[in-house]
């Protein structure tokens, strides 16, 4: 298990954005069989065929398709023999999220920044080069398993890195309408939240922009607790949640005890017509967590007037949540692999800023329902 538990040197605790990020450059997730996964992303979410590396570029060791939705690039990647790193982290964890990309316009300068303030070396800074420029990449670790690798794309105008090719296909379906990672959540085991938090701030100079404790998000079973990380401009938000102690076993416990340690709980996209995207993504088979239909008796005493009519939200099972700075309409998917572990949130933002804490209670009650079904709770 390679977490670094080991104490962060206490000399930077300076906030200051001393490593700007662009965005998010891709989601990696290592899965059992790559081929399917890009088929199942195609399909189901949406996405495109962009990019490919495998036994047909020269690459004996993986295959990895690269799938793309506006600017959600995932990576999806498995072994191509027994005994790799791979096969290893697909065995112990199921199919998950292994790297967070992160595009910054100097990966070694990010590299050395985040080194010298106690971060955990994955990769140092390595130049790949082929006849379409070069692309600088380093990373470091995060929790559990899980890396950031920061890519430096400024002198690269090829499809995706170097030793990838562009992936051609007959078979393309549309978008949904997906359009940005919008945050991304890591579970860590108890105790260890504020030491992530503490990481984040330290060596990736981002802030904490919101609390959740479990008297926000508890039920008569469960709890949990969360704190919101982000970097200096806001484009790369991390929610970090750990157990609370309850009746049962937490959602969070639950995706600990499967995922055999910390890592990605799930990726928020964003879209702009939450109704038009959710009845596409049904449609293709996703599926999601359903509140019960009370939800919707009192949902415009809780949050005001909305611009959606309520009878496409409630048919979808779409929730809705207020703030000081507007709404967010969202829904969560179910696993999408075996173990219940990693998912995906579809959020569509009309000027909130927040996470929808005043839907975490309904949809606890709707996940224990479903470990319930799972015999896990
Ligand atoms: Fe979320």
């Amino acid at each position: 298990m390679a977490t670094n538990t080991a104490s962060i040197p206490k000399i930077y605790d300076d906030a200051a954005d001393f490593m700007p990020i662009n965005g998010t450059d891709y989601l990696e997730l290592y899965v059992s069989n790559a081929m399917q996964a890009a088929h199942f992303y195609k399909t189901a979410f949406g996405f495109q065929s962009l990019a490919y590396s495998g036994l047909a570029t020269g690459n004996k060791d993986f295959e990895s398709y690269v799938v793309v939705q506006d600017k959600i690039r995932l990576v999806l990647t498995s072994p191509l023999k027994s005994g790799t790193d791979i096969g290893r982290h697909i065995d112990k964890h199921g199919d998950g999220v292994k790297v967070t990309a992160l595009w910054v316009d100097d990966a070694t300068y990010a590299y050395n920044e985040a080194m010298k303030r106690g971060a955990k070396s994955y990769m140092e800074p390595v130049t790949e080069e082929d006849e379409h420029g070069k692309v600088v990449r380093s990373g470091i670790y995060t929790y559990g398993e899980t890396v950031h690798i920061f890519v430096e794309r400024k002198n690269y105008n090829g499809v995706f890195l170097p030793g990838y090719e562009k992936w051609e296909t007959h078979y393309n379906p549309t978008s949904v309408g997906l359009k940005y990672v919008d945050h991304m959540v890591g579970n860590v085991e108890l105790g260890k939240m504020n030491y992530w938090v503490e990481f984040y701030q330290k060596v990736m100079g981002f802030t904490q922009i919101m609390s959740f404790d479990d008297k926000d998000i508890s039920t008569e079973y469960t709890a949990l607790m969360s704190k919101v990380m982000s970097n200096g401009n806001g484009r790369i938000k991390f929610p970090i949640n750990e157990p609370a102690p309850g009746k049962k076993k937490s959602q969070v416990d639950e995706y600990l005890d499967f995922y055999e340690g910390e890592g990605v709980q799930h990726i928020a996209v964003a879209t702009d017509n939450v109704i038009d995207t959710v009845t596409q993504l049904r449609d293709r088979g996703v599926e999601f967590l359903r509140v019960p239909t009370t939800y919707y008796d009192t949902l415009v005493e809780r949050v005001g007037e909305i611009d959606e009519d309520l009878e496409p939200l409630k048919e979808l099972g779409i929730l809705v949540d207020r703030d000081d700075e507007g709404y967010l309409l969202q829904i969560f998917t179910k696993p999408i692999e075996p173990r219940p572990t990693m998912f995906f949130e579809i959020i569509q933002r009309k000027g909130a800023t927040s996470f929808g804490k005043g839907n975490f209670k309904a949809l606890f009650e709707a996940i224990e329902r479903e470990q319930e079904l799972r015999g896990t709770l």
